[in-house]
């Protein structure tokens, strides 16, 4: 009898913070892995912690932020014969820079990063998982796409709102197909992410500890989220109370209530 067939996982951003943590967690299932981010070296470093444990790790670095860094990446897997059954779209950051005082090809860069390349590595991997009757898909959105808008990070939301929304689409569409499709929406999460815009100092000081969560725990209720097939998680109770009270409040009202966050945070 020949021993089943390993399932395998395309992770973007695998190189710090929820990547890395995906690829710990998936690792852990015995699911082979293909890890992808800028930093190589990062990559090949993780690769070589968890190969021994059985698992299978191809590092293929990519920058999704160059203009055709998804296609890239797809040609890649192709060039090496990979169809991965999982995709974790995961690569993000955010600027706190402000709309104008931010280069055009700064944000156009961001929106490839987190808006392009989720939904084309999607078109181009999904295919061959619903002709296997198999897929899992993760998209790495934020509990800022469910709030109203923040100035100053004023494109981060809306484009983590366009892929829940997109997610949501797409798991309408192949939810009967064996392809489960999840939008993980984390709120404030111990990783590099609030090293990587500057703002480390301030959100510390301004966000009590019970507001963060673990990439681990992060990482977990995504998996949990996606096996169940639903469209949309929220980690972390106080997470879901926060989104759905923003939700639940006059428009107006909301708005002012997150609009002071980028106050607290002294952007505007
Ligand atoms: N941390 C939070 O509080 C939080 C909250 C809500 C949502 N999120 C979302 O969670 C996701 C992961 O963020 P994180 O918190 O884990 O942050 P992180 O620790 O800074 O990791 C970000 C990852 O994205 C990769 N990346 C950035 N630019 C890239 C590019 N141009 N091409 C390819 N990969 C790129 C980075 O790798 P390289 O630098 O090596 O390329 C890194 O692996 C993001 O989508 C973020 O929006 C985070």
């Amino acid at each position: 009898m020949s021993a089943p067939a390993r399932r395998s996982v395309l992770i973007t951003g695998a190189s710090a913070g929820i990547g890395e943590a995906f690829a710990r967690a998936y690792a852990r299932r015995g699911w082979d892995l293909i890890l992808t981010a800028r930093r190589r070296e990062r990559l090949e470093a993780l690769a070589d912690v968890l190969t021994p444990s059985g698992v299978k790790a191809h590092v293929v670095p990519a920058d999704l932020g160059a203009d055709d860094g998804a296609d890239r990446l797809l040609a890649a897997l192709r060039s090496q014969g990979l169809s991965p059954d999982g995709l974790v779209n995961n690569a993000g950051y955010s600027r706190t820079s402000g709309f104008l005082a931010s280069e055009w090809a700064d944000h156009d860069a961001m929106i490839r990063v987190m808006l392009t390349a989720p939904v084309k590595l999607a078109h181009g991997l999904a295919p061959a998982m619903v002709e296997r009757g198999y897929g899992r898909i993760v998209n790495v959105a934020s509990l800022a796409g469910t709030m109203p808008a923040t100035g100053g990070d004023t494109l981060y939301g809306p484009i983590k709102s366009f892929l829940i929304k997109a997610s949501q689409g797409l798991h309408l569409e192949l939810r009967d197909r064996g392809v489960h499709v999840t939008a993980l929406c984390p709120g404030y999460t111990y990783s590099e992410f609030h090293d990587v815009n500057g703002s480390r100092e301030e959100v510390s000081a301004a966000y009590p500890r019970w507001m963060w969560m673990t990439a681990e725990a992060v990482v977990e209720a995504g998996i949990e989220g996606v096996e169940a097939n639903r469209p949309r998680v929220i980690p972390g109770l106080a997470n879901r109370l926060l989104s759905g009270l923003a939700q639940h409040l006059p428009n107006g009202m909301a708005l002012r209530m997150v609009g002071g966050h980028a106050r607290r945070l002294k952007r505007l």
